[in-house]
């Protein structure tokens, strides 16, 4: 088996990749949803499966709630008043087929959960749990030790209902019962739109209610296709007589969303002050721009033709020798160029909270309140390493994923695609540039459009441009995890777009 060497690839995960193209066949479902081809002769009138008041919900035990279009699919959940405080939350699973259970967190809104729109956040990896955008992030409380949180006066719920889920099967709380695996984008694509669209058939006071998606790092290509799963799983629901979703944005932080571009940008986040001042020599410079114009063109093309053979996989290797071993060599924070890595790569993702954020989910009491599933092993892994490398095995990382988002932005869904200054691992280099090339019906505009500064209370906060439903957005001196490093002009820009204001 060969091997990454360098930091791509622990960027999305971890550095090895399996030389293997298998697709492990899923359990199959009735439907893109689950949903029964002809519902309309089972679905009651009463109003035994939905929940209107979530307040009525135990928060000693789980309920567990089934429906009638979605017979292959339930959902156990309990209340508690964790980690925020002063909202509705909730946790549990969506049970799918019986065997694949998803794990979220739901928070209110501390706003007006009655009216606000609801967002979803998935992390990435792939295989990362979302345990990292809610506690060290977005969530409404941060991980300040293994036994303790404090309360983020900064979470993302301020204005609008946040969920966090663990996706795919056999990442953070959420398991499998045989040993299914969900190892492409497409494939958990089909768990998160059921996850959906049974959601808010269950929580029918959020129907009809606004809905984002969001995420961060392999987000990037998570997010254009489970909104666009979620997008045509609404002719269904209609057909069915359900209330379709209405989807009404994408929200994608530090993603890495095409390769190639990802690729190529590596020369310029070391090599050029776009960032930070070179951090390379110009020797190791000069043989990267070479890889870059050499190895790359063949790479996009090879992407292009959707050629999934060896040509590639040398190609990519060449690629990661040539671009990303001279920075897994420095010693930086692949996810914040203005720092050192603290702690190893794969052990505290540069960041010793990560081990906290571990620590705490690992305990009994925390697991109980939150209703952790028995079988799962008591130490919390917050990521999966045989996740991350099927993934990659499978090469779902090389797809052209703009592919999705020049589709929804046709479709009338908004797209924010933000990127902190300081990552270098799905940097703003590769997002612009993959932006600006995308086509789509509003590229001329987009393109012509020049990239202004954007301020909070007048101080600047980072750059943006925007055409119809695209916006693009830099928030200055923060890594890869934007919201960690700047949480104040985070939030703003959250807030800002929720409420479809211009930055
Ligand atoms: C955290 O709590 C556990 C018991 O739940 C205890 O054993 C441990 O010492 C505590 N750690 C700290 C740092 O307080
Ligand atoms: C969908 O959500 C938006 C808010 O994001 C809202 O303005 C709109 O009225 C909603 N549409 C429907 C049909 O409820
Ligand atoms: C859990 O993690 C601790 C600390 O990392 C380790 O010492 C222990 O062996 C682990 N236990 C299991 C069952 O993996």
């Amino acid at each position: 088996m060969l091997k990454f060497s360098g930091f791509l690839l622990l960027v999305l995960g971890v550095g090895a990749v399996v030389n293997a193209a298998s697709q492990v066949p899923l359990v199959s479902l009735n439907g893109i949803a689950g949903l029964e081809s002809n519902p309309s002769t089972q679905v009651p009138s009463a109003a035994d499966y939905r929940l209107n008041d979530l307040n009525l919900l135990s928060s000693e035990e789980f309920s567990v709630l089934n429906h009638p279009a979605f017979p292959h699919y339930s959902v156990r959940i309990k209340k508690s008043d964790f980690c925020d405080g002063n909202v509705g939350t909730y946790t549990g699973y969506i049970d799918i087929s019986e065997v694949r259970h998803l794990f979220f967190y739901f928070f209110e809104s501390r706003n007006d959960p009655d009216t606000d729109d609801v967002v979803f956040w998935t992390n990435g990896g792939p295989g990362a749990s979302s345990a990292m955008g809610l506690f060290m992030e977005l969530g409404p409380c941060r991980v300040a030790g293994p036994n303790s949180t404090t309360y983020n006066p900064y979470g993302w719920n301020d204005k609008a209902n946040v969920f966090f889920i663990d996706q795919p099967v056999g990442v953070g709380f959420s398991y499998a019962d045989y040993g299914e695996k969900v190892e492409t984008t497409p494939e958990a694509a089909k768990d998160i739109a059921a996850f959906v669209a049974i959601f808010f058939e269950h929580f029918s006071k959020f129907k009809g209610r606004g809905f984002h998606m969001a995420g961060e790092s392999y987000g990037g290509r998570y997010v254009p296709l489970f909104a666009s799963a979620v997008y045509d799983q609404n002719a269904k629901l209609i057909e069915a007589g359900l209330t379709p979703i209405n989807l009404s944005s994408i929200m994608i932080g530090n993603g890495c969303t095409d390769f190639s571009y990802l690729m190529e940008s590596y020369y310029d986040m070391q090599c050029t002050p776009v960032s930070v001042p070179p951090i390379q020599d110009i020797s190791t410079c000069v043989r990267m721009k070479q890889a870059v114009r050499f190895g790359l063109n063949p790479l996009a093309n090879a992407i292009e033709l959707l050629l999934w053979d060896s040509y590639r996989y040398h190609d990519a290797l060449f690629c990661d020798s040539e671009l990303d071993a001279p920075f897994a060599m420095s010693g930086y924070n692949p996810y914040d160029i203005s720092k050192r890595c603290e702690g190893e790569l794969l052990d505290t993702f540069c960041y010793p909270l990560n081990k906290d954020i571990s620590a705490y989910l690992s305990q009994r009491t925390v697991r109980e309140i939150l209703g952790v599933d028995n079988s799962l092993p008591l130490n919390f892994s917050s990521f999966n390493v045989d996740v991350n490398r099927a993934f990659l095995g499978n090469w779902d990382h090389m797809f052209p994923t703009q592919l999705y988002i020049a589709a929804l932005l046709e479709r009338g869904i908004r797209v924010l695609i933000y990127a902190g200054s300081y990552d270098v691992a799905c940097n703003w280099v590769s997002n612009e540039r993959m932006l600006l090339n995308m086509e789509w019906l509003g590229q001329e505009e987009f393109r012509s459009q020049p990239l202004r500064e954007w301020t909070v209370d007048g101080v600047h906060a980072g750059r943006t441009r925007s055409a119809g439903l695209l916006t693009f957005a830099t928030i200055d001196g923060a890594g890869h995890m934007a919201p960690y490093d700047k949480p104040v002009e985070s939030l703003v820009l959250a807030n800002k777009w929720l409420a479809g204001d211009e930055l």
